[in-house]
């Protein structure tokens, strides 16, 4: 039997129950899962640094004795070689994500054929769920229940707090 390592990429920032909704299934799926945040995201500042962000996806992880969270830096495929993976994971919500992950698939393929991609679905229920949403309600002071675990929650709220805090602080009145 093939020993299948997956690697699931991504910024985390924060993990979602939507994230989590997807390690679990992957765990079941693969003999090992390595949970990836990527460091060069091109995405402007983050809300939470890599540190955190690891530190809160390894808290959600405890039960699962198959999943390791890493922080990677450069090009997915070549950190997939660096740790003997043979797939990718990635989560398509809607049809909406597919453009994007189709081209990011096809893409590594070429560069890296022997690592395959593997879509799955998260539940119905976290299908309108991202990272971006849940920092945009937290700022906006909106209801996250049922988005992201509650230390996740705590831990978020806490954060834009005192980013906004930093901001009246260091804006002239
Ligand atoms: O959670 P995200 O932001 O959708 O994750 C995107 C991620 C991290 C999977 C993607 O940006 C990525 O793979 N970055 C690593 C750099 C890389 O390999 N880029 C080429 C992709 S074809």
């Amino acid at each position: 039997m093939k020993d299948i390592v997956a690697i699931y990429p991504g910024s985390f920032d924060p993990v979602t129950n939507g994230h989590l909704d997807l390690i679990h299934r992957g765990a079941k799926l693969f003999d090992r899962l390595i949970v990836a945040i990527a460091r060069n995201l091109d995405k402007g500042e983050p809300l939470f640094d890599l540190d955190e962000r690891k530190e809160m996806l390894q808290a959600m992880i405890g039960d699962l004795d198959n999943v390791t969270v890493d922080i990677f830096e450069g090009l997915l495929v070549t950190y997939c070689i660096q740790q003997n993976a043979n797939a990718v994971l990635r989560g398509i919500r809607a049809v909406s994500d597919y453009e994007f992950e189709l081209q990011m698939a096809l893409m590594n393929r070429k560069m890296e054929p022997r690592v395959e991609t593997v879509f799955m679905m998260p539940a119905e229920k976290y299908s309108y769920l991202s990272s971006r949403i849940v920092r945009e309600i937290a700022k906006l002071g909106g209801p996250l229940t049922g988005l992201v675990p509650e230390m996740v929650e705590q831990r978020v709220r806490q954060k834009v707090a005192q980013k906004q805090s930093v901001l009246v602080g260091t804006h002239p009145k």
